[in-house]
């Protein structure tokens, strides 16, 4: 049986197959987000189908591809249509794209979301930049043997979101007058959302917001030595903080009504996210 390094190379070969720009950052875009690709200048789009080893997504409002182009001038490949664990998907597959991307050689992964605000001080449209997390999905894409080719056993976690990459979106956001919170994301499995009393516990653990992707993510990436900043669009208040019931058409809304805001903060902070050193050593 082929290893995870050896499908991911054929998966690289597939993508260098159809354009010879090679990306430095990579772009994980979460609900409502997918618009940011029209800001890619030159750009080639890849379907999931045409990648070798790639599976179809299926949620709506994430359609499966990649678009590799220039992004307020910097190479960049972003990921439009990610998968969930809740879906049926093991984390292998769920970070199989993630892993690509490292692969295709970006030294940072900017991972985006729509989250629920678990802290009471947040709204629905605020951003917020992810400086650590809490997998409290129950499972990680490290499970099993480890390849060795694409990280160690045991990866260090210390610093599993850039503070360099926090730095530069705090003062991006000060120069463009929004407004970011910053703060601790729990991954759950979902699909359904939380009860009012997961909330409140994980708001005594420290948590500012809730979200069923990103933490298997950016468990890959680092296990690859691939840099991670992570942004939430708080597209709800969390369950029991807002009188409504939560419906994925209201996560749809208003993660689509953050998206400007956030598109902005990260084009105009990508000249200095690709400054950033090459700590890529897996570029497979
Ligand atoms: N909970 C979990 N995931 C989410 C939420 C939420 O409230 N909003 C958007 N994604």
């Amino acid at each position: 049986m082929k290893t995870t390094s050896k499908k991911i190379q054929e998966s690289v070969a597939s993508i260098r197959s159809k354009t010879t720009l090679k990306p430095v950052v990579g772009i994980v875009l979460g609900s409502g987000l997918g618009p940011l690709v029209e800001k890619a200048t030159d750009a080639v789009t890849i379907s999931y189908s045409e990648i070798t080893h790639f599976h179809e997504t299926s949620v709506i409002g994430h359609s499966g591809k990649l678009v590799i182009g220039k992004f307020n001038g910097v190479p960049t490949v972003f990921m439009q249509g990610r998968f969930h664990r809740y879906e049926g998907h093991s984390m292998q597959e769920v970070v199989y794209p993630v892993r690509t991307l490292c692969a295709l050689g970006i030294h940072t992964l900017v991972v985006t979301n729509a989250a629920g605000g678990i802290n009471t001080r947040y709204r629905s449209g605020d951003l917020m930049i992810i400086d650590d997390h809490i997998n409290f999905t129950g499972d990680t894409p490290l499970l099993g043997p480890n390849d060795p080719e694409l990280g160690q056993r045991f990866p260090d976690l210390s610093e599993p979101y850039s503070k360099n990459c926090s730095q530069i979106l705090q003062e991006t956001a000060k120069e463009l007058s929004v407004t970011v919170h910053t703060g601790n994301y729990v991954g759950v499995l979902g699909p359904s959302y939380e009860t009012p009393s997961e909330v409140k516990m994980f708001r005594i653990w420290g948590a500012d917001a809730v979200g069923m992707s990103t933490v298997s993510e950016v468990i890959a990436a680092n296990h690859m030595g691939v840099r991670v900043a992570g942004l939430s669009c708080i597209a709800n208040l969390a369950a029991g903080l807002s009188p409504t019931k939560l419906t994925h058409q209201e996560v749809m809304e208003n993660s689509l009504l953050a998206a400007g805001k956030m598109g902005l903060l990260i084009e105009k902070a990508m000249p200095r996210l690709a400054a950033l050193s090459s700590g890529n050593s897996r570029g497979l």
